[in-house]
């Protein structure tokens, strides 16, 4: 098989990501489609068009995830690859789109150069891998693994409406998404190509990552509830101020953080009622999450966490509410994958090296139903999830190549699914 006539059409591709990200809510800067809103719902149809475009024969799941399949001359198995087109708010316009325009593209050259595969090749866009309004992300790979249990509808947002609802109300149907199975023949493999969102391949200066795990993420949500005063009036000693002891939520989770080897923790987002200058606050919601390659860190550090922000509420006697989110285990990809991808790297004469991801990521899901492994480009500045974030075409370009050949040497194999 000649690889090299694999190559993307890379002003092809750039177009797309260019068009893509059209599909945006006006009122916030940099790029924001968050799922379930309009625009993202919008773009949905936009995604299926270009499948059809590339010959795939397309569908939604029950989980909501666009899927186009390119029927294989023997179709006894299947092998497929994708990843999300949904952005945090105010986000940019590689994480994501790069897998899932970058999977279409793999398509076309596939057909273009009259490349027929011996197992079905399925393109996949998942729905919402971005973290919602409700705490929950990966919505459609977890549900395509089986892994999502009637609970997850029930997490509420801030203003009390549950996941179940505002997902009935966008369309989809939540009861559809317990239970499912991959749908088309037994998986071989699955190869998610994504942006680093970090800077170590541009700071070696080398093309390609071979990702060799995924990192784990806890999330909880907290709500301190403490009693509305007047700011003028209600002596400091008299007060129960739900902020201050958020605020002080807020620093040990940072400190939490800054403990454990290779460990991240953040509070992203802070929901505070009254919410008026002159008012002792009532309430503040926080939503926290840390982040480990090693899972007997992150369950100590949950744990941690849970107990810490129950101590500061006790102290200041007031009352917390304690929620887990979704958690997700550090995941190791698939040690045959990875060969597979840094071989097949080097026949291409690309550069790569094995990388570990901070971020999370459908494969991560897939994982659990295939041998899964990722192919990572580089990040200017190792920006990301923020309107600066960028990659240039041409490493773009090189990343969907390294896929189109991966996944062509992937057809017909067996492949391990553990890691060495
Ligand atoms: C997804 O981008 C995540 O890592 O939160
Ligand atoms: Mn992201
Ligand atoms: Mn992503």
């Amino acid at each position: 098989m000649d690889l090299d006539a694999l190559r993307p059409d890379a002003d092809r591709l750039w177009n797309g990501i260019e068009e893509l990200s059209g599909f945006a809510e006006p009122d916030h800067d940099g790029w924001t489609r968050r799922v379930l809103g309009q625009p993202y719902l919008e773009s949905r149809g936009w995604v299926a068009a270009q499948m059809a475009g590339a010959g795939l024969e397309v569908h939604t799941d029950a989980a909501g995830n666009t899927i186009g399949v390119l029927a294989g001359t023997e179709g006894r198995a299947s092998i497929a690859t994708g990843s999300h087109t949904d952005t945090v708010a105010r986000g940019g316009r590689f994480d994501g789109i790069v897998g899932t325009l970058g999977a279409i593209e793999v398509a076309r050259r596939l057909r273009e150069t009259g490349t027929r595969l011996r197992d079905d090749l399925v393109v996949i866009d998942f729905l919402g891998e971005e973290p919602n309004e409700f705490g929950t992300s990966c919505i459609g790979s977890r549900a395509l693994t089986g892994a999502v249990s009637p609970g997850f509808f029930d997490r509420t947002n801030d203003d009390g409406l549950t996941l179940g609802d505002r997902l009935q109300g966008a369309g989809f149907a939540p009861d559809g998404m317990l239970g499912l199975r991959w749908p088309a023949a037994p998986l071989r493999g699955f190869v998610e190509l994504h942006i680093e969102q970090g800077p170590v391949l541009e700071r070696a200066g080398t093309e390609l990552g071979v990702v060799t795990a995924i990192a784990g993420i806890e999330r909880v949500v907290a709500s301190f509830l403490g009693r509305a005063d007047h700011a003028g009036t209600a002596a400091m000693t008299d007060r129960k101020d739900a902020l201050a002891a958020a605020a002080q939520a807020i620093l040990a989770v940072e400190q939490l953080g800054c403990s454990g080897e290779n460990s991240v923790a953040t509070v992203g987002t802070v929901h505070v009622e009254p919410g008026a200058l002159n008012v002792v606050p009532s309430l503040a919601r926080l939503w926290a999450e840390v982040r480990s390659p090693s899972p007997d860190w992150l369950g100590t550090a949950r744990r941690e966490l849970m107990d810490r922000f129950a101590a500061i509420a006790a102290e200041r006697g007031i009352e917390v509410d304690l929620r887990r989110l979704t958690d997700q285990d550090p995941v190791p990809t698939a040690r045959s994958v990875q060969d597979l991808i840094a071989d097949t790297s080097d026949d291409l004469g690309y550069s790569w090296r094995s990388i570990p991801s901070g971020a999370g990521h459908d494969a991560a899901h897939l994982a659990a139903i295939a041998p899964a492994g990722m192919i990572f480009v580089p990040s200017r500045d190792g920006r990301s999830h923020c309107p600066e974030e960028w990659t240039d075409s041409e490493d773009i370009a090189r990343g969907a190549h390294a896929l189109a050949a991966t996944l062509v040497r992937m057809d017909g194999l067996a492949l391990e699914r553990d890691p060495r």
